[in-house]
């Protein structure tokens, strides 16, 4: 059995904020993000727009792209670091939006990684015959945590959401191929909230050290890459399409000279987006769907606060 993806939606907030719409106070320029990061623009929730409701309306488009009627979905698995409550898991926010009322929904606190992460455990679920179809979700509200008078972070983060409808089929060389997912706590200083509902009591605001991010990055980005292109006995040039975690384009440009892949196969967008955390590989495999779906090889690379790393083959 295997688990074959067959519908892909995705959400963002109403309001775009260009990098020369940022306030004059965070002391800022377009050409220093654009040089740093690649990003031009990021989308902000605004009243009544949440990591739920974002994720309810990625759903609903994927379901509807699959053709699959939300009572066949048994699994409900959403990657997210920004709930909209502590409990109960947004998932089952989704769940009941989508009139679910079977099988089960949960999150996964992977932060960046978290659609990978979730892919893993629901693909885990599918091969193991406990599920047979299931959304797979990444949103995130990172606006909504991030200091905005910090410009070293502020600048770098949007929100979004993005589902996957994956299938359990009788498939041997289709589908989710391998998946791989790791976390290393060593380094859960570099990246993190400065609170939380068991320290502070409040969600804290996002701190990071960039460079050590960075470097890790494109550590991990190398590492994950060899690492599926042996599980699947190919080289570099077996991958027909490539979908990094969007967090600066720099690392994306690092990972393309280290290993050699043809630059026209990378998938970067941060320009539109920003870091949009567990929203950003399905943001980014919606932005060349036809690509993705007509067929070929596509490697997913995750990296985030842990940190976490994961990296998936999708074989179509
Ligand atoms: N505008 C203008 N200047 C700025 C800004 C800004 N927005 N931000 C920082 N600077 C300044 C700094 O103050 C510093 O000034 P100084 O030299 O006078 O001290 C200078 O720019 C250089 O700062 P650095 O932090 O060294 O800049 P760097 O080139 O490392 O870029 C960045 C910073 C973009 C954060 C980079 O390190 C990066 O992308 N790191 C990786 C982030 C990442 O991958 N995150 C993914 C995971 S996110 C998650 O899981 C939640």
């Amino acid at each position: 059995m295997n688990s074959v993806p067959i519908g892909l939606g995705v959400a963002l907030p109403s309001r775009c904020i260009t990098n020369t719409e940022l306030p004059k106070e965070l002391n800022t320029s377009d050409d220093w993000i654009i040089q740093r990061t690649g990003i031009h623009q990021r989308y902000v929730a605004g009243d009544g727009e949440t990591t739920a409701s974002l994720s309810t309306e990625a759903a609903r488009k994927a379901l509807a792209n699959a053709k699959i009627h939300p009572q066949d979905v048994d699994l409900v698995v959403l990657g997210t670091t920004t709930g909209d409550y502590t409990f109960p898991a947004t998932a089952v926010i989704v769940q009941k939006n989508l009139g679910i009322s079977k099988g089960a929904a949960f999150d996964i606190s992977a932060a960046c990684s978290g659609f990978v992460f979730a892919l893993d455990v629901a693909d885990s679920y599918i091969k193991l015959g406990k599920a047979r179809c299931a959304l797979v979700i990444g949103a995130d509200t990172y606006s909504r945590i991030v200091d905005w008078s910090d410009r070293s972070t502020c600048v770098l983060f949007g929100d979004g959401a993005g589902a996957l409808v994956i299938q359990a089929q009788e498939a041997q060389n289709r589908g989710l191929m391998s998946c791989s997912i790791h976390s290393d706590g060593n380094y859960s200083r570099c990246l993190l909230t400065s609170g939380g509902v068991s320290t502070t009591g409040s969600a804290g605001s996002i701190k990071m050290f960039g460079q050590e991010v960075f470097k890790f990055a494109v550590e991990k980005f190398c590492e994950s890459l060899t690492e599926q292109l042996i599980n699947n006995h190919m080289t570099i040039d077996d991958v027909d399409l490539l979908i990094p975690h969007q967090a600066n384009s720099r690392i994306i440009q690092k990972l393309i000279e280290i290993s050699g892949i043809d630059e026209k196969k990378v998938l970067i967008n941060i320009s539109k987006y920003a870091n949009t955390s567990a929203a950003s590989i399905p943001l980014a495999l919606n932005d060349v769907r036809n690509a993705f779906f007509s067929g070929g090889n596509t490697m997913l690379l995750s990296m985030g606060a842990g940190f976490t790393w994961g990296s998936a083959l999708i074989r179509l």
